[in-house]
C-alpha cells in the first residue's frame, strides 16, 4: 500500500508532537516540513527525512502532499489552510480551534468544500480511553438522561507568561483560555451528548491578572436536550502541575466521575455508577465493546449507597 505522503506547516511545540506521532505511523511519510523560522523546520525535517521550507506555499509547489497538517499559532491557521486549499492537498488536519472568529472559519470551509477537501480538526481527547467509555455510556442510555456536566480545564499560569519563550506575551494576547483551552470542554460536550446542540450560553471572564489577555472564562451553556454545563478554563492557576482537567456528569439515574490530570492529592481516574436498572449481562456487553475499542473497564455491584444502601448498582472504572 502506497503510504500517505503528509506535510506539516509550523515546526513549534504542537508541531514537535505531530512529527513523534508520525514517526510511529508506518501508513505515512513526512516529505515536508515549513516554518517561518527556518531553522525550526530544518531541525525537525531532519528527525525523518523531510525536506524543510520556510514558507507553506512555496512547499505546496514543490512536494505532492496528501495530508497537511496545520500547527500554526491559534488565530493563524487561515492563510497556510487557504494555501492547502488552493494547492487542492486530499484531507487538512487543522490544530484547534479552527479558527479564531467565525468569518475566518467559513472562509476556510468553503474553501476546502468548494474543492472537496476532508478537513479534521485535531481534538484528540475523542481518542483518549476514559473519553471513548464516556461516550458510549452516555450514549446507551447507561446512567439515565444527562441533565448536568460540570468540565475544568486549566493550565498553569506558566502557559500564558513562559511556554512560548519571549513570545508567550504576544502569543497568549492574540489567544484566550477560551480558544486554547475551552475548545477541548466544548468539542467533548458536544460529542458526548449529540445530537443536542449548544442552544445559549451565558459566560464571565476575568481580566485583572495579565492584563495582556483574559484570564479565565466561566460559562453555562444551555443545550437543546435542556441539560445544562458548565465550562471553566483558566490559564492564571498558581499550582504544581501545568494541566488539571476534571469531568462530572450528572445523568438521571447515574453519573460519570472522571479525573483526566491528577492534581494536589488527587490522581487520574474514571469511574461510572450506572442506572440500578441495568442488569448485569448488558453491564458485560457494555465491558466487551469498550474492550474492542482496547479500553478495559472492570465491573462491579455494590450497595446503592444513593438509596442508603437499599439495593444494587454496578459501576464501571478505569485504572
Ligand atoms: N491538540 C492539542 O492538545 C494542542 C496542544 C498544544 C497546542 N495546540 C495547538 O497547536 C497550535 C500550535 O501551537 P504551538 O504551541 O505549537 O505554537 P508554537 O508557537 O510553538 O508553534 C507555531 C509555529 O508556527 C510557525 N508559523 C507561524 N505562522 C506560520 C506560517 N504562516 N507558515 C509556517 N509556519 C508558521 C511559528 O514560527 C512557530 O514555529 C495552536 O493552534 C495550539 O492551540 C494543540
Amino acid at each position: 500500500m502506497a503510504k500517505l505522503k503528509v506535510a506539516l506547516i509550523g515546526a513549534g511545540l504542537q508541531g514537535e508532537n505531530h512529527i513523534k506521532a508520525l514517526r510511529e505511523e508506518e501508513r505515512a511519510e513526512v516529505v515536508g516540513i515549513a516554518d517561518k523560522i527556518l531553522p525550526k523546520a530544518e531541525r525537525l525535517a531532519a528527525q525523518v527525512g523531510a525536506r524543510p521550507y520556510h514558507d507553506a506555499a512555496e512547499m505546496l509547489k514543490r512536494e505532492e502532499v496528501d495530508v497537511a497538517i496545520i500547527a500554526t499559532p491559534d488565530p493563524l491557521h487561515k492563510e497556510p489552510f487557504l494555501v492547502c486549499a488552493e494547492a487542492g492537498v486530499r484531507a487538512i488536519v487543522c490544530e484547534k480551534p479552527l479558527a479564531t472568529s467565525l468569518g475566518d472559519a467559513e472562509e476556510m470551509m468553503e474553501a476546502a468544500e468548494k474543492r472537496g477537501i476532508m478537513v479534521f480538526t485535531h481534538f484528540e481527547n475523542r481518542f483518549a480511553k476514559a473519553d471513548m467509555a464516556t461516550k458510549l455510556i452516555i450514549r446507551e442510555g447507561l446512567i439515565g438522561e444527562p441533565v448536568y456536566a460540570e468540565m475544568a480545564l486549566d493550565d498553569n499560569i506558566s502557559v500564558p507568561t513562559m511556554l512560548w519563550g519571549e513570545r508567550s506575551r504576544e502569543w497568549a494576547s492574540r489567544s484566550s483560555p477560551a480558544y486554547f483551552l475551552m475548545s477541548h470542554t466544548i468539542d467533548l460536550v458536544r460529542w458526548y451528548f449529540e445530537p443536542a446542540e449548544v442552544k445559549e450560553v451565558f459566560a464571565v471572564k476575568n481580566e485583572s491578572i495579565l492584563g495582556y489577555a483574559v484570564d479565565l472564562y466561566d460559562a453555562l451553556l444551555i443545550m437543546s436536550s435542556g441539560a445544562k454545563v458548565r465550562l471553566k478554563s483558566e490559564w492564571v492557576r498558581q499550582m504544581d502541575d501545568l494541566v488539571e482537567f476534571r469531568i462530572y456528569i450528572c445523568g438521571s439515574e447515574g453519573g460519570v466521575f472522571y479525573n483526566k490530570r491528577g492534581g494536589y492529592k488527587t490522581s487520574p481516574g474514571w469511574k461510572a455508577n450506572l442506572s440500578p436498572s441495568i442488569d448485569f449481562d448488558r453491564v458485560r456487553s457494555v465491558q466487551r465493546r469498550l474492550g474492542e475499542h482496547g479500553v478495559k473497564v472492570s465491573a462491579s455491584i455494590s450497595p446503592n449507597w444513593s438509596r442508603m444502601g437499599e439495593g444494587w448498582r454496578a459501576s464501571l472504572e478505569i485504572g
